[in-house]
């Protein structure tokens, strides 16, 4: 049990709401487009810097919490073990909000893999805070909904909105002003292509990864500067539709991101041999004039950004490609 995240969870919720048998919900995952890596405050997921993400569409988590008689969690329909570390670490998250003592049986569909760089915690830690509210009937506002779901996974607070939102990290030592608001609901020709090039889960997962650079690498001290010139960029590039401009500095901060670390010790790297083919392909034809950008999380998989004027020339480049409007 978390103390500090118990403590911030009993401040939200209030003293008396109608409580339903269930609760539903779905959440899209998503992709940042300037990253959020490195925290602040562990226990309650308080990040050192905002971050900025586009929802992926359909691609995400849709989760359903019964009241039961005992814990249960099944993934696509099969029954996830006990020993499982995504079981414990959903009712590590799901202890939070027991009122009496309570069992849950949570049932979670996602449309995209698990730890393999597109961040299924997002989406899944969206969809379960908004399906506890659903069924304690609490009525949370997207501000609340996005500081408990923070709480699963910090990404997860961005997870909450379609389209593009902004998580602002926030000064106050108990998070409550570090939420994810929405920037801008659509662009209807921005275009994501996902390039899977590896399923694989990955060896060490984000909030290692965090903690491991922020201790280890000294290049971490220029990140905070990286983000403070990257966001302010992005958001108004998203909100005066300047494509160049938002993939530009996209593609600058989740490499910088990665130089971050790779300098850690242990190094960290996550790109594999293909992801560098797809980095180099994508600069040879930019270098022919199409305006095509990427980023990258956790993992080995690429991300392409582009708007739906280029689809083909993608398409022809990268057969292999899911896009997502
Ligand atoms: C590289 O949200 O998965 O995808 O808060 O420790 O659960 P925890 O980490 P998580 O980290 C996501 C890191 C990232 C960048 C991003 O989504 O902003």
């Amino acid at each position: 049990m978390n103390p500090e995240a118990q403590r911030c969870v009993r401040s939200l919720i209030p003293a008396h709401a109608p409580r339903n048998p269930s609760g539903r919900a779905f959440a899209p995952s998503n992709i940042a487009l300037c990253k959020y890596w490195g925290k602040r405050n562990e226990a309650l997921k308080l990040p050192l810097t905002g971050s900025l993400s586009v929802s992926l569409g359909k691609l995400g988590s849709q989760v359903s919490i019964h009241l039961a008689d005992q814990d249960s969690f099944q993934l696509n329909g099969e029954e996830v073990p006990p020993s499982h570390k995504a079981r414990k670490r959903l009712f590590a998250y799901l202890d939070l909000f027991r009122q009496n003592a309570e069992c849950f049986q949570v049932e979670a569909e996602n449309t995209i893999p698990m730890g393999a760089g597109l961040a299924s915690s997002a989406s899944a830690f969206a969809a379960i805070a908004q399906a506890v509210d659903a069924l304690y009937g609490w009525e949370l506002s997207s501000e609340q909904l996005s500081i408990l779901a923070r709480m699963g996974s910090g990404s997860a607070s961005r997870s909450i909105y379609e389209g593009f939102a902004e998580w602002v990290a926030g000064a106050r030592e108990d998070g409550m002003d570090s939420y994810a608001v929405s920037i801008a609901p659509v662009w209807p020709e921005f275009r994501i292509g996902l390039l899977i090039l590896s399923q694989a889960e990955k060896a060490v997962g984000s909030t290692e990864g965090m903690r491991r650079t922020r201790d280890s690498s000294s290049l971490f001290q220029s990140w905070p500067a990286q983000v403070e010139r990257d966001l302010p960029a992005i958001r108004n590039a998203v909100l005066e539709r300047d494509f160049s401009r938002l993939g530009q500095h996209a593609e600058q901060n989740a490499l910088s991101m990665h130089a971050t670390m790779a300098s850690a010790w242990p190094p960290l790297i996550y790109a594999q041999p293909e992801t560098l083919a797809v980095l180099h392909r994508v600069h040879t034809l930019r270098a022919e004039g199409l305006e095509l950008y990427v980023t990258m999380d956790a993992g080995p998989n690429v991300k392409l950004l582009y708007l739906a004027q280029d689809r083909e020339a993608v398409r022809s480049a990268f057969p292999e490609v899911q896009e997502v409007e």
